[in-house]
């Protein structure tokens, strides 16, 4: 595919003062002479600030680092990683069409796309929140098919969840990533028969799922209002960092630290306040003889939830849909997650399921 330049651009790009901070700090991760190796870094941060690389943010990125602008704009054409047009405000889906996500339903996410967002690729839907394209392989083949959204991975989609998921996006809410079907990572869909030790105690959310989840940072853009922003080497806040940088250069050698999850506004005012717990309608079987509804048509419950629900005594839609923020304390204290329930509004959905 042809990647060039879009044909409407900005008169200008400049960092946030914090964004400026934060890449002044990524340079000294370099020895002086190599400022160039911060390419990537700086250019991602530019695509996060305003969404897509404008020509003048390639080329303010380029009087950074003291590169001909034609090198900086190689490696924006190469990459697919950054969007050469404007894309959606709320998020950019990049849905995988090759081989495995091919043959499990990659044309369905795509229909899916032109039917809910734009007809065409790159295209803005109609309100301008959202665009998409079909990209290669992004190496979750064992869990196809599966999409990009910002940060995350959405995988083991069927079209109906992946409608959801838009759906939810667009109503300002992050559905949980990770896999669809309540598969834990890529293991067998029919659960491990070997090596099963690690299950006891474990997290609902494997680590990707929970860090994504936890950092609340998954499609929202940086703007610069984060904080504090950190360099990756150290303690330090961007700032901090390249002020420092001139006399004392970062050691090069020095390993990484893990992902400081900041505390951001955002992810702050998402912490569920205590709520007193209270035990919601309970059944020993489903009612009157009738057949259990299908719990698994939540998104976000999957065969192993589906079990344990039945276990504790939930086997239709309308005892989920009656839930109030007491009894789903009452529920998260016997699941082994928190959250989860709000997080992918299953009351919302078994309401609409239990109409249905
Ligand atoms: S084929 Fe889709 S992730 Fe590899």
């Amino acid at each position: 595919m042809l990647r060039r330049l879009y044909h409407d651009q900005p008169e200008s790009f400049a960092f946030t003062p914090a964004n400026q901070a934060w890449a002044e700090a990524q340079i000294t991760k370099y020895p002086e002479g190599r400022a160039q190796s911060a390419v990537i870094p700086l250019l991602w941060r530019a695509q996060e600030q305003e969404g897509w690389l404008s020509r003048p943010a390639i080329e303010a990125v380029s009087d950074m680092l003291g590169m001909t602008y034609i090198r900086t704009l190689e490696v924006a054409t190469f990459y697919f990683m950054f969007q050469l047009q404007p894309v959606g405000a709320i998020a950019h889906v990049q849905v995988c069409g090759t081989t495995s996500c091919m043959i499990c339903g990659a044309e369905d996410l795509i229909a899916v796309c032109k039917d809910k967002i734009a007809a065409n690729a790159h295209e803005l839907s109609a309100d301008g929140n959202f665009s998409w394209e079909e990209v290669e392989c992004l190496g979750a083949c064992a869990n196809a098919p599966m999409v990009q959204i910002g940060k995350d991975y959405y995988e083991d989609l069927t079209a109906e969840k992946f409608g959801w998921i838009l759906d939810e996006l667009a109503a300002g809410r992050v559905p949980t990533p990770g896999p669809q079907n309540g598969r834990y990572a890529s293991e067998p869909l029919s659960g491990l028969t070997s090596l099963k030790d690690h299950e006891a105690g474990r997290d609902e959310l494997n680590a990707s799922a929970r860090l994504a989840t936890d950092i609340g940072d998954t499609v929202k853009r940086i703007d610069g209002t984060e904080v504090p922003l950190l360099a990756p080497w150290g303690k330090q806040s961007g700032a901090e960092a390249a002020s420092a940088a001139p006399s004392t250069p970062a050691p090069a050698a020095e390993p990484a630290p893990a992902p400081q999850p900041a505390a951001t506004p955002q992810t702050q005012a998402e912490t569920p306040a205590e709520v007193e717990e209270s035990e919601p309608e309970l059944l020993s079987a489903p009612r009157d003889g009738r057949e259990a509804d299908d719990l698994k048509k939540i998104s976000g419950v999957g065969p192993k939830l589906e079990e344990l629900l039945n276990s504790m005594g939930f086997w239709h839609f309308d005892q989920i849909a009656a839930w109030g923020p007491s009894e789903i304390a009452w529920v998260d204290a016997r699941l082994k997650f928190k959250g989860r329930i709000e997080r992918d509004n299953w009351v919302a959905q078994a309401s609409e399921l239990a109409g249905s």
